[in-house]
């Protein structure tokens, strides 16, 4: 069946990709190699190269008229000719082997991964209780496999809910105390679904500006309108919301907002966002993607860590990071949650969690429930990771939790950074512009409870030596 929202949807999230590439892409640079003007205005260089910028993306440069028709080559896809240009910055970046992404795994035991046929610490996953290789983990994923096949083969809906779909509903809404849950098949889909599904024509939704690509990719699909506020501004969120209220005194408010910033690790301010959902009659979500299984006591998130879990109507989850497979959840009342079941384009269009990633979430549920000291050790590790780093002069941003970004400032000096720390034997994540701020690039950082304390200083020892050589912290262990 053609879902037109779908289609919307497929379309907003090519465009994001084309400005992310494009802009990384970039323009025709100097030589040696293009890298070494990236830390000059990379938008001016942008702009020179002729490339297409955001506002101009959408206006047609070939193929306007039936006589430069040429079936073989339509219009749309000259952007793509244009990012592999050998020229360009994409060809440059690889040719330097500086580039970061989709750097395959050849083996992954958790905190050592062999790449290129060589071991590297992973200081770069999101596994953030080391669950990805549990004997008892793997045991449980064969067994469904066993019981049930390797699929679904359709959505929840229709053909695809097995009984253990049920269980991991009842057993996550009770573990995060609230009255239900409805699994989606990513932690994408459950954001962009939740916020498609409840904020209907004449809703006004508030969007902290640095949300998840997911919770943006759902304020374009739903029908109501979303006002972002600046990123943890609180005064400015009571300001927009008093607006509204003026403006739009009948519309359905909805607060929006990670619980844990992806790229930053700090936590929201869920004391202040309760107060103001509270004052303004709004629905308060959570995305606890980094969240639940990591902070709050044992694990239940970011609300419960402050002790206001049964004051935010919504948290949502994935089952990508501390329970070690893929899949998503969104908690709370019974009734919004079953609307939710019935009305998300995500959730009954798309195919359901295969039995052996619905068994794995069950069997890391059940062990991080037995073992919290797996929490413990994960905090014990991000702390001595936290101070390691602030000592040696390293800017991490405001982060509090097991992500720890440390800021290379260029995007030039990030990846050379990056490329340095893969020699030595360490794997961390390259963030660059549109992520982040121009002249913000950082090296994202992510801990897991397994990882020992001879990790830890290998993975110090190794920043200490390439942050010197690069100029982003003196001998002194000062910020260069
Ligand atoms: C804050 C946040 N929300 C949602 C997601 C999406 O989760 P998933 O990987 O399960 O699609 C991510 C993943 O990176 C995330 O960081």
């Amino acid at each position: 069946m053609r879902d037109p929202m779908m289609a919307v949807h497929r379309n907003n999230i090519r465009q994001e990709f084309v400005s992310t590439v494009v802009t990384v892409a970039g323009p025709h640079l100097p030589q040696p190699y293009a890298l070494n003007t990236m830390h000059v205005d990379f938008k001016a260089d942008f702009k020179k190269s002729g490339l297409r910028t955001m506002s101009d993306r959408y206006t047609k440069t070939a193929g306007s008229s039936l006589e430069t028709i040429d079936p073989a080559h339509p219009a749309i896809f000259d952007k793509c000719d244009r990012f592999f240009d050998e020229e360009g910055l994409f060809a440059q970046v690889k040719a330097a082997d500086l580039y970061p992404y989709f750097r395959p795994i050849e083996k992954n035991d958790g905190t050592r991964a062999i790449m290129k046929g060589r071991e590297i610490i992973m200081a770069g996953s999101n596994n953030y209780l080391g669950l990805l290789s549990d004997p008892r983990v793997k045991k449980a994923a064969e067994d469904a496999i066993e019981q049930y096949g390797s699929g679904c083969t359709g959505s929840r809906f229709l053909n695809g809910t097995l009984d253990i779909h049920i269980e991991l509903e009842e057993k996550l809404a009770a573990f995060m105390g609230t009255e239900s849950c409805v699994l989606f098949s990513t932690g994408y889909m459950t954001n962009q679904g939740v916020i498609q599904s409840l904020a209907s024509k004449g809703d006004l939704v508030f969007s902290d500006k640095d949300n998840h690509a997911c919770i943006v990719a759902g304020t374009k699909v739903a029908m109501g309108e979303t006002i972002r506020y600046r990123h943890d501004d609180m005064t400015h969120l009571r300001r927009l919301l008093e607006k509204a209220s003026k403006d739009h005194p009948k519309a359905g408010k909805f607060i929006v907002t990670d619980g844990v910033f992806s790229m930053s690790g700090a936590i929201a301010k869920v004391p202040e966002l309760v107060a103001l959902a509270e004052e303004f009659g709004a629905a308060l979500m959570l995305d606890d993607a980094h969240a639940v299984g990591v902070i709050g006591p044992g694990g239940r998130g970011s609300a419960a860590s402050f002790g206001l879990g049964d004051r935010v109507h919504l948290t949502t989850g994935t089952f990508s990071k501390s329970f070690a497979s893929l899949g998503g959840f969104v908690v709370g009342p019974h009734n919004v949650i079953e609307y939710i079941r019935h009305t998300a384009s995500a959730h009954i269009f798309s195919a359901s969690m295969p039995p052996s990633a619905v068994a794995t979430v069950l069997k890391c549920l059940e062990i991080l429930q037995e073992e919290p000291e797996r929490l413990t050790r994960l905090w014990e590790i991000s702390d001595y990771m936290r101070a390691g780093f602030k000592k040696a002069g390293f800017n991490v941003l405001k982060s509090q939790a097991p992500i720890i970004p440390v800021v290379a400032n260029t995007m030039r000096t990030c990846l050379e950074m990056w490329h340095d720390l893969l020699e030595e034997g360490v794997f961390v994540n390259a963030v660059i512009p549109p992520a982040v701020p121009q002249g913000q690039s950082l090296l994202r950082t992510s801990y897991m409870a397994t990882h020992t304390n001879e990790d830890m200083d290998f993975i110090l020892d190794a920043f200490h030596r390439v942050g010197r050589k690069h100029g982003v912290i003196s001998s002194n262990g000062t910020t260069a």
